[in-house]
């Protein structure tokens, strides 16, 4: 049985006052004897802040990006050994908008997965089409692509200490949410593809999904077969949301 997952991405939101009480709302909150795990990617500079607030509590922390290198002139880029030292398990690579906005490669998503699962840094692993490409029917093709590059580069065997989060392009930031039948079939496809490698893998890694996760949504979407929880972005921002979407995970799972 797969437990469930809700992680906040917070992209480039929030201030050192706005973090605090964020934080403080989520550990107040948080409901008890749940088979869900929390967690929340604060911009880099809020990572030490944050960690020093989650002491002692089950959230887990994570960043929003991870080097494809350990140290030296990579000027603005982060290392997994530096986010390791300040308690993050997890980080989120591949995200659309370091695809599209950063033009992030497959191959350089590879390597920067490659680096977290190295130093014990779990990697959340973003796939998803644009529109177009969903409306030209490429949807399966496009996730085969992804995951085909982190399979070829980091084998299989990593994703027993991964997460994968399914995030259609299209449903980012637009209020415009897949159906729980959209996105569980193409969590379906993705557990399938894995299942061709190696079943007990597909069997337990978790996939998320993200795209407009709300409240409101949360609980039909989380009770598709292959959806493990979500990856939420405007919603996490906020306590009662992010907690709602957390307790409907936990009903879920
Ligand atoms: P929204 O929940 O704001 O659509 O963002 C989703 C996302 O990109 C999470 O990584």
């Amino acid at each position: 049985m797969r437990r469930s997952l809700v992680v906040g991405n917070w992209k480039m939101n929030g201030t050192s006052e706005s973090v605090r009480q964020l934080v403080d709302g989520i550990l107040a909150g948080l409901p008890q004897g749940k088979a869900v795990d929390a967690g929340v990617c604060p911009p880099y500079v809020f990572i030490p802040q944050v960690a020093q607030q989650l002491q002692g509590s089950q959230v887990l922390l994570g960043a929003q990006n991870v080097a494809d290198q350990d140290s030296g002139a990579f000027t603005g880029e982060v290392s997994a050994p530096m986010l390791k030292e300040f308690g993050c398990q997890l980080a989120i690579v591949g995200h659309s908008e370091r695809r599209m906005k950063y033009g992030e490669s497959d191959a350089l998503i590879a390597a920067r997965y490659q680096k977290a699962i190295e130093h014990g840094v779990r990697p959340i692993l973003c796939i998803g089409e644009t529109l177009e490409q969903r409306e030209a029917g490429q949807t399966f093709d496009v996730v085969d692509e992804q995951l085909d590059a982190i399979l070829n580069q980091a084998g299989i065997d990593s994703l027993r200490h991964a997460v994968i989060a399914y995030e259609p392009v299209w449903a980012i930031g637009t209020g415009r949410t897949a159906t729980p039948d959209q996105a569980q079939e193409v969590h379906a496809h993705i557990r399938q593809k894995l299942a061709a490698q190696d079943s007990t893998v597909a069997e337990q890694v978790q996939i998320l999904y993200g795209g407009s996760v709300n409240a409101d949504n949360a609980s039909e979407l989380f009770a598709m077969a292959d959806i493990d929880g979500g990856l939420v972005g405007g919603a996490s921002l906020k306590v009662d949301s992010f907690l709602a979407i957390v307790q409907a995970a936990g009903e879920n799972s």
